[in-house]
């Protein structure tokens, strides 16, 4: 039972991590340092990202990255320092982030861990001030230490992650993960430049009334799809939708609501990225009480067959989830 050791609220996140390795006999706390070396670079990401307007890192990078997508300034500044961080940190071997289009190698051999990384999620919202996130996965690596990490240590379902957790740029910055026992959440104290116990077990409501989706996109919908959005109207749900995943799921999660990046005709699997955003996300949220799928199939069940696999993603409340499900089936 994950409530043995309920910590108070402001204890810090390192006090925190190395609390919860206790109940770990046998952890030998690579998994507690590759989490604090997550929060470091969410520390630095985030000192940039306040900066932004002030310093010449808004705006477009120049590039395309393998999704096809303009790189942000940011996006390439996120990726380097969680990638520098997490080189550093001497506990991942391998990297897959949706900025690279292969893997990265850290050069960490004796490395237990893969991250899968979303550097910056929501690019199109930094230079408007709305906000943004990180999002990460973590995985024990199958392959013998000693080399580099393989497609197959990258390559795993989401039921194999060991942790997952993201990073809230928004009006404060937050860090929310879990280990497998439930999910807690840091409140950053720029002035103290540490992450704070403020959420301790965040459990989701079983339901909600908000629906997340981007209905500029509904002539593309499927005729299910289209059924269930009427029908979330029919409730008088409110529409919520940010543009930025974190911040969407995040609220959701708090207060009760579904998320829903559906397949489109134009976009068959959906936007968004299995290894990166979808499975971290479908771990914390079934953490959380919560649920999440591709429309039918269990997100975290879902076989990938690249590292930049998409799927569809319907996220959050169960009841929400179930309902929109039992629309979805109605698809022949
Ligand atoms: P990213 O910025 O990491 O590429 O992800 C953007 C995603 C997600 O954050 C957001 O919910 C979604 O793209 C918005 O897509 P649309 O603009 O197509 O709705
Ligand atoms: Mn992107
Ligand atoms: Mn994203
Ligand atoms: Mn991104």
């Amino acid at each position: 039972d994950h409530n043995k050791l309920a910590l108070p609220v402001g204890t810090t996140l390192d006090r925190f991590i190395m609390r919860k390795q206790e109940d770990f006999p046998y952890a030998t706390g690579e998994l507690s340092q590759l989490l604090r070396d997550i929060a470091l670079a969410a520390k630095i990401v985030n000192r940039e990202i306040n900066r932004s307007g002030l310093i010449d890192i808004a705006g477009a990078y120049g590039n395309r990255n393998v999704q096809g997508e303009e790189q942000q300034k940011l996006d390439v500044i996120a990726n380097i320092r969680f990638i520098r961080a997490l080189r550093n940190g001497g506990e991942v071997c391998t990297i897959i982030s949706e900025e690279d289009e292969e893997m990265i190698q850290t050069g960490n051999v004796q490395g237990k861990y893969v991250v899968a990384i979303d550097p910056l999620d929501g690019s199109s919202n930094i230079d408007v001030n709305v906000s943004i996130g990180t999002i990460f996965s973590i995985y024990r690596r199958v392959s013998p230490t000693g080399n580099e990490g393989t497609e197959q240590d990258c390559m795993q379902t989401g039921t194999n992650q060991v942790a997952a957790g993201y990073v809230i740029y928004g009006s404060s910055t937050m860090m929310v993960y879990t280990t497998g026992n439930g999910v807690n959440g840091f409140t950053y104290e720029p002035s103290l430049g540490e992450f704070f116990l403020s959420h301790p077990q965040i459990t989701s409501p079983k339901t909600g009334s908000v629906y997340s989706i981007n209905e500029g996109s509904s002539e593309h919908f499927s005729e299910a799809m289209a059924a269930y959005v009427a029908y979330c109207k029919q409730q008088n749900y409110s529409a919520r939708y940010i543009g930025s995943l974190v911040a969407d799921f995040h609220r959701n999660l708090l207060k009760g609501g579904i998320y829903i990046y559906p397949a489109t005709k134009k976009s068959p699997n959906g936007k968004l990225r299995l290894m990166y955003e979808c499975n971290a996300l479908a771990f914390i949220v079934e953490q959380a009480g919560g649920k999440s799928s591709d429309g039918r199939t269990r997100t975290m069940e879902l076989e990938p067959k690249g590292l930049h696999d998409r799927c569809p993603l319907f996220i959050g409340s169960t009841e929400l989830v179930e309902k929109a499900e039992e629309f979805m089936a109605r698809e022949h």
